[in-house]
């Protein structure tokens, strides 16, 4: 097995990149970034290469050098970046998934392509959301992946290219710092409250929105692309929930460990994406399709992430 990583210097993909390697081997996952440089140790650890997914020429002479048969497709814009450049948002969404899904389906490759709660909008259920239900997004990042649901969709059914995908909600980690999100609060509140003790939180104490620890998010993506093909009526859409929570009572259960914690709330234009959003996720396709369960509850994860940030910034 040979396997791609694209947009493996972001956030999701350094923590896959490596537990990638531990599981098939350090020379068969490449890791492939566009401009930011790669982690030393995702660069230390096995083949890397420079690549834009929007060159499509460029891609296909990677994948074709390095015999490329699994790609996780992770290049992407995100919501709040794609609010400020919703021209890139698209360009590298739409252009760069088109793309992947062109040589996938002339190489035969096996695909992960991730979606993501920003598919839902004004219109959708807030509570539990349900797997079918309205999806009418008003940010570009959620049309981008509506859309791309949909291509992935078609090319499954067109050409029988095995693409996969899920809706991932909110992602924590401290690996890696998110850029560009909307659920990046939930991330920066813990660096804010190791280094500094006190943090402004760019959305509303009320705003709920679903999240999910690093850990699970990896262990599904793999668990899903392990599945086999006939069990799956979903491919590319997976609801996908870990943990629902406030940002107030986010901050609650860091001040509960951190002493004088201290958190204020000051939204920003990222409250009215995050307004757009479900509060909650029924992930039950997820569950009976491949057997997806979370292990990490908020207290759960608030305590291996401050542990872990604690000791990564000293
Ligand atoms: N975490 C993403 C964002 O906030 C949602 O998929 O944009």
């Amino acid at each position: 097995m040979m396997i791609l990583v694209t947009g493996a210097a972001g956030q999701i993909g350094t923590d896959l990149t490596t537990t990638l390697r531990e599981k098939f081997g350090n020379q068969n996952v490449v890791a492939m970034g566009r401009k930011t440089p790669m982690p030393k140790d995702i660069a230390e650890g096995g083949p890397c290469v420079m690549g834009d997914v929007t060159d499509i020429e460029g891609y296909r002479k990677i994948v074709d050098g390095y015999q490329i048969d699994t790609v996780y497709h992770l290049a992407a814009i995100l919501s709040a970046t794609g609010e400020s450049n919703p021209q890139l948002c698209y360009d590298v969404n739409l252009n760069g998934l088109y793309n992947i899904l062109e040589v996938a389906k002339d190489h035969g490759q096996r695909l992960f392509c991730p979606s993501s709660i920003a598919v839902f909008g004004p219109g959708t259920p807030l509570e539990n959301t349900p797997q079918e239900t309205v999806l009418k997004p008003t940010t570009m990042y959620g049309v981008t992946k509506v859309a791309g649901e949909l291509l992935c969709d078609y090319y499954f059914h067109k050409y029988g290219v095995d693409v996969r995908g899920i809706r991932y909600p909110g992602l924590i980690s401290w690996k890696t710092r998110p850029t560009g999100g909307t659920t990046d609060y939930a991330v920066e509140i813990y660096y804010e409250a190791v280094l500094n003790n006190r943090y402004e939180c760019f959305v509303r104490a009320d705003t709920k929105l679903p999240m999910m620890y690093m850990p699970d998010a990896i262990k599904g993506t793999l668990d899903l692309m392990d599945a086999p093909l006939e069990s799956l009526k979903h491919h590319s859409d997976f609801n996908f929930a870990g943990m629902s929570f406030s940002a107030q009572e986010l901050a609650d259960c860091i001040s509960a460990r951190m002493p004088g914690f201290e958190c204020t709330f000051k939204p920003d234009s990222r409250q009215n994406i995050a307004d757009s959003w479900p509060d909650s996720i029924d992930d039950s396709a997820a569950s009976e399709e491949w057997g997806w369960k979370p292990s990490y509850d908020l207290e759960k994860m608030s305590d291996d992430m401050l542990e872990n940030l604690k000791r990564k910034l000293g």
